[in-house]
């Protein structure tokens, strides 16, 4: 166990110092029967993925890379759009405690100095009605090290480290997570949970294109979120849009 990990109420934990990607490892974790909040890790993924079939990297000894089984609870299951901005949401306090001023791009992106520091990507294994288990698999850019070339990113990127200027304990930033994550999920149901994600919202007032599965990218303005955590934005003609959760590209204007 990661030392500044011991005392966390993790359902199970499991490390690696390789793997394809953690989303793979947790899946089959929870396919065998896996508590809620197992948290599986790695320092380096060689088929780490992203939201609408992108690349993910993730080099060795410099960023987090990590899945969490989420079992949501019957009460929880009102609230199942909410967890995409969930460990946006904690990652943003851990962020702002050392200092910083994070921003979460719609739905879930955390963004530095309006650059990706880092992504999250939730899959789940349905069965009929039920989900057994959700994915929640979060990659952080930590050290400089592990920002991805500018060619091979589609939208900015920087690390934690860039943004503070100095060096950050990669261990102590991911029990900070966790522990926001666990905090923040007894509030997932509540009014506060959706007015710090709304709080937090970037390019909130402003223009932006936003691209939604096969349609031509439209310019609006968003305006803020709906209870249901659909992105409420206002087109140039003034027709109000809505956009829930899903395959959706959104960038400045
Ligand atoms: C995105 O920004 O498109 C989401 C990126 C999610 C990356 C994390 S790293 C840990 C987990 N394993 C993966 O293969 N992907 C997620």
């Amino acid at each position: 166990m990661i030392p500044s990990l011991e005392g966390l109420p993790l359902g199970g934990f499991r490390w690696l110092e390789e793997t394809t990607s953690t989303n793979d490892e947790a899946s089959t974790w929870a396919e065998q029967g896996a508590a809620d909040f197992s948290v599986v890790a790695a320092d380096r993924q060689t088929q780490g993925r992203g939201r609408l079939n992108r690349r993910w990297i993730t080099p060795a000894g410099c960023a987090l890379a990590f899945s969490v089984v989420v079992r949501p609870t019957p009460g929880e299951m009102a609230f199942l759009p909410r967890f995409s901005a969930w460990a946006g949401l904690a990652l943003c306090a851990t962020l702002e405690q050392i200092g910083l001023r994070p921003e979460l791009k719609w739905p879930n992106d955390v963004l530095l100095e309006r650059r990706k520091t880092a992504g999250i990507l939730i899959e789940s294994n349905w069965r009929g009605d039920a989900i057994p288990a959700l994915i929640v698999g979060i990659g952080v850019n930590v050290g400089r090290q592990s920002v991805p070339p500018a060619d091979q990113v589609q939208y900015p990127a920087t690390s934690v480290e860039s943004a503070l200027g100095k060096p950050v304990e990669r261990w102590e930033l991911f029990a900070g997570l966790l522990r926001a994550m666990l905090d923040w999920r007894e509030r997932i149901g509540e009014a506060e949970f959706l007015n710090a994600w709304e709080r937090r919202l970037a390019f909130r007032g402003e223009w932006v294109q936003v691209g939604a599965g096969l349609e031509p990218p439209r310019t609006a303005r968003i305006t803020g979120l709906a209870a249901d955590g659909s992105l409420e934005l206002i087109s140039r003609e003034g027709e109000p849009l809505s956009i829930q959760v899903g395959e959706v590209s959104l960038r400045p204007a």
